[in-house]
């Protein structure tokens, strides 16, 4: 019998990363989880061990900039590939106290690299955002599209993407994929487990399932003088569980000797939605009344931002597969029967 892969999963008991997970063991895949629960609960590892059917998630309470705690997991693991998406990632946040965001995620992953260096893990798949695309010139974007950043957190994005295409440059037998995720929404279709901000939501998705339960009056629609269709921002939101799946993908072409060792690609469904269209969505996938207000743009934000999605298909053979109506379904499902999250 072969060995089952080993992957460790920074961040893994977060929004994406517990989707991962589920969708890693499902694949067949050992799961070793590292987080230090700043923005989660394990709980949500309780919940995908249930999903699965399997047994607890080998779960480390370890901060990824501390390299002793991370060279134990290294060591009491064969390791063959790292998916790496803890980090800090409110965007207000990170003008407020940038320092932290930077510790945070770039410091962290220069540890975790130090710490596969001397382990010789040299596959990893890392958490990278649209947001590297700044204020694109034009929609769809394309991976090739010049990178800025308009805050701190984006900033630490681009930054960790320039250190590993440096890094695999420099060691051509590293295989690294750098994914951009668009707008990651919905939840696990079991309803158990979903995205649970602490306070107030700064993301769209969370912030209506709110309203929706009544935990918020209003939602405020932040701007429609956009050069949009109804002047509101238009986004590419995408299924939590097509995301996690990409990573599955990724996992898959480090094994395909056609493609290359470094790769960005965006993680995308090609559609765009305004708030408006987002707003309709979800009530009639809750039948609830969404109250809204219109108030002044929020700073930084772009008119449009969607993917070519092309590329992943192209190099990962991956392509998101659930609709709109499934994210606003799952989202409620999952809000319904956890209205206080994990807590
Ligand atoms: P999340 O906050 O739910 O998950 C991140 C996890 O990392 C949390 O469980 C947190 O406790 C953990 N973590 C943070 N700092 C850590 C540290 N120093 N050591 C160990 N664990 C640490 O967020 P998410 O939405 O699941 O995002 C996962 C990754 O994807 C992040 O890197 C984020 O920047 C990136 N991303 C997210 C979005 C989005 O909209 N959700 C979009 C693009 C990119
Ligand atoms: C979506 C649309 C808002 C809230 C952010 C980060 C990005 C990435 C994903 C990590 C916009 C509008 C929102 C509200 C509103 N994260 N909106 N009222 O800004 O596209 O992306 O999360 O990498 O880096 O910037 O997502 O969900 O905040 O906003 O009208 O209460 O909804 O203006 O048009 P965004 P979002």
């Amino acid at each position: 019998m072969t060995k089952k892969q080993t992957i460790l999963v920074t961040g893994g008991a977060g929004y994406i990363g517990s989707h991962t997970c589920i969708e890693l063991i499902q694949a067949g895949y050992q799961v070793i989880v590292v987080d230090n629960l700043s923005n989660s609960s394990q709980e949500s590892l309780k919940r995908v061990a249930t999903i699965v059917g399997c047994e607890p998630v080998v779960f480390y309470s370890v901060d990824i900039r501390d390299q002793q705690g991370l060279e134990q997991v290294f060591s009491e693991h064969a390791i063959d590939s790292v998916i790496h998406f803890a980090g800090l990632k409110a965007v207000g946040e990170s003008v407020q106290q940038p320092v932290a965001y930077y510790d945070n995620n770039v410091s962290g992953t220069v540890t975790l690299l130090k710490v596969m260096q001397k382990y010789a893990v040299k596959q990893l798949v890392f958490s990278s955002s649209a947001t590297v695309y700044g204020d694109p010139q034009t929609v769809p974007i394309q991976e090739h599209f010049p990178r800025s950043a308009t805050n701190p957190y984006g900033r630490s994005k681009l930054i960790i993407e320039d250190i590993l295409m440096d890094l695999q440059q420099s060691a051509p037998e590293w295989q690294i994929a750098l994914l951009r995720y668009f707008n990651p929404v919905g939840a696990h279709s079991s309803g158990q487990i979903g995205e649970d901000p602490r306070g107030v939501p700064n993301n769209l998705m969370p912030y209506i399932a709110r309203v929706a339960v009544g935990t918020y009056p209003q939602l405020s629609v932040f701007g429609n003088d956009y050069p949009t269709p109804d002047g509101t921002g238009v986004r590419d939101y995408i299924h939590v569980v097509d995301l996690a799946k990409g990573h599955v993908a990724a996992l898959h072409a480090f094994h395909n000797p056609q493609v290359p060792h470094l790769l960005a690609v965006n993680l995308g469904t090609g559609q765009g939605y305004s708030v408006l269209e987002m707003i309709k969505a979800f009530e009639q996938a809750s039948e609830c009344k969404i109250a809204y207000q219109i108030v002044e743009r929020r700073a930084g934000d772009v008119a449009a931002c969607f993917a070519d999605p092309q590329l992943a298909k192209e190099l990962l053979a991956w392509q998101a597969e659930k609709s709109l109506v499934e994210m606003c379904a799952d989202v409620w499902r999952w809000q319904q029967q956890n209205p206080k999250g994990y807590r």
